[in-house]
């Protein structure tokens, strides 16, 4: 099978090792891809946003399945593009990718089908003054999203009225996420842990990866800024089996029922953002697409075949035994360029990358080929994922560490405490 993966960070890179390991598998492209993709498959830099240049692709290379990885061209309608000329796609046309774009529409799906989630009110930018109004006599902690897609920096924690405000001027004044920023949602802030758990869906049928747990924040112990994730690892011990089952049951098959019902089947991951509080699992957002970094830590711990599973949602027949959970463990260490999420340097020469260790890969994400030295070339720049056969997370975290102190570039900095809540319980 010929396959194409639409993305150029860690989370592609990841998708494209571990459709390599398939047998099915002739030949593999990434548009554009990283420098990790570079060296497992073929990049090809076409302007993804020109839908009918990646359609004349697929025709020419005879692309059996293409694996759309971030949510901008899902949202784009390059899905529905690719499937108007009978290519396979996995990946959810434009009317399902709403659930990541608006969240007010994830909200109204939720209430329709029942699904657990904290209670909001929309506000859109003319209203300020009732915002304000509103805020003033609200109880804190609360929480404020901008209502599109805003890079994961669209959401704020507000412990006081001035927080709040100061956030909603931001958006609405000074329009700092643009257009995501039209609408805002202020939202009930609900207590427990984090979870990320991927269904894979051909629309109707569904199965569920093991779950993982991402790091939002910048700083040690969850602080500083919202960030599209600092490290995860998997499984994350928080998800029972019994909460799985209440997952699937209480929160993907109906909104994935709701979302069909609607004229919105949606073929491909639905990423369920969850907090798991005192009176069960809670949603926190919907993504039309696999996570960042959590896909490093996830597909590493499946045996199976995964492009025969990603092929067969996309087909529409679900091969729901195609993978299975391996019984290991994995964390993913980013290491990032210092300032992110805000503004950083790149340019910077990466050492160490050719070390090798057993158990562990190296994700590229923000990387380029400069002179033939690979250089920085984003906010998040690596992902080192290391992966303990046992399942001893502990150990899948030393080892993460240990690999990442031989990498090195200017200005690096990451997070020393990925997996340690986990670890703690
Ligand atoms: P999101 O982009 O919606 O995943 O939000 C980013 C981060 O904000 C999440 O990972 C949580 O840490 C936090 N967050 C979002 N919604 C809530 C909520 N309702 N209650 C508490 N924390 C939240
Ligand atoms: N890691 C969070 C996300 O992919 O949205």
């Amino acid at each position: 099978m010929n396959v194409l993966i639409i993305g150029s960070g860690g989370r592609e890179h990841a998708i494209a090792y571990k459709i390599k390991e398939s047998p099915k598998l002739s030949e593999l492209f990434i548009m554009p891809g990283n420098t990790g993709t570079s060296q497992i498959g073929e990049n090809v830099i076409i302007n993804i946003s020109k839908h009918t240049e990646v359609v004349h692709f697929c025709i020419e290379k005879k692309i059996d399945l293409v694996v759309i990885g971030p949510e901008q061209p899902l949202v784009e309608g390059l899905a529905d593009h690719l499937r108007e000329h009978r290519i396979k796609v996995f990946g959810p046309g434009k009317r399902a990718a709403v659930i990541e774009s608006d969240k007010i529409f994830a909200k109204k799906i939720m209430q329709k089908a029942g699904v657990p989630t904290g209670y909001f009110i929309g506000f859109p930018s003319n209203m300020h003054q009732a915002v304000k109004e509103y805020l003033l006599n609200k109880k804190y902690p609360c929480v404020i999203k901008a209502n599109g897609l805003a890079a994961g920096k669209g959401v704020t924690v507000c412990n006081s009225y001035d927080d709040a405000e100061s956030f909603i001027e931001e958006i609405f004044d000074n329009k700092i996420f643009g257009e995501a920023g039209e609408q805002v949602l202020i939202e009930e802030f609900l207590e427990g842990q984090e979870a990320s758990v991927f269904a894979i869906t051909d629309g109707k049928k569904f199965v569920c990866l093991p779950a993982s747990q991402d790091h939002k924040r910048i700083g040690e112990n969850d602080t500083g800024k919202n960030t599209g994730g600092m490290g995860a690892y998997a499984p994350a011990p928080i998800i029972t089996d019994k909460l799985m089952d209440e997952i699937k049951s209480r929160i993907i098959e109906p909104t994935l029922k709701s979302l069909s019902e609607d004229g919105r089947e949606f073929i491909g991951c639905l990423y369920a953002g969850l907090i798991i509080t005192s009176t069960g699992p809670k949603v926190i957002e919907f993504n039309c697409r696999f996570g960042d970094p959590e896909t490093q830590v996830v597909l590493p711990i499946l045996k199976g075949d995964f492009l025969k599973l990603l092929y067969s949602a996309a087909n529409g027949n679900l091969d729901e035994t195609a993978v299975e959970f391996n019984g290991s463990c994995a964390v993913c260490v980013v290491a990032a360029s210092k300032g992110y999420p805000d503004s950083y340097e790149k340019g910077f020469e990466i050492e160490g990358l050719n070390f090798s260790f057993p158990d562990v890969v190296i994700f590229h994400a923000g990387t380029k080929l400069d002179q033939n030295k690979i250089v920085t070339n984003g906010g998040r720049v690596l992902g080192i994922t290391a992966i303990n056969q046992k399942g001893n997370l502990a150990s899948a975290k030393s080892k993460a560490y240990e690999a990442l102190n031989k990498i090195n570039f200017r200005n690096m900095y990451y997070r020393t405490d990925i997996a340690d809540k986990a670890l703690k319980n």
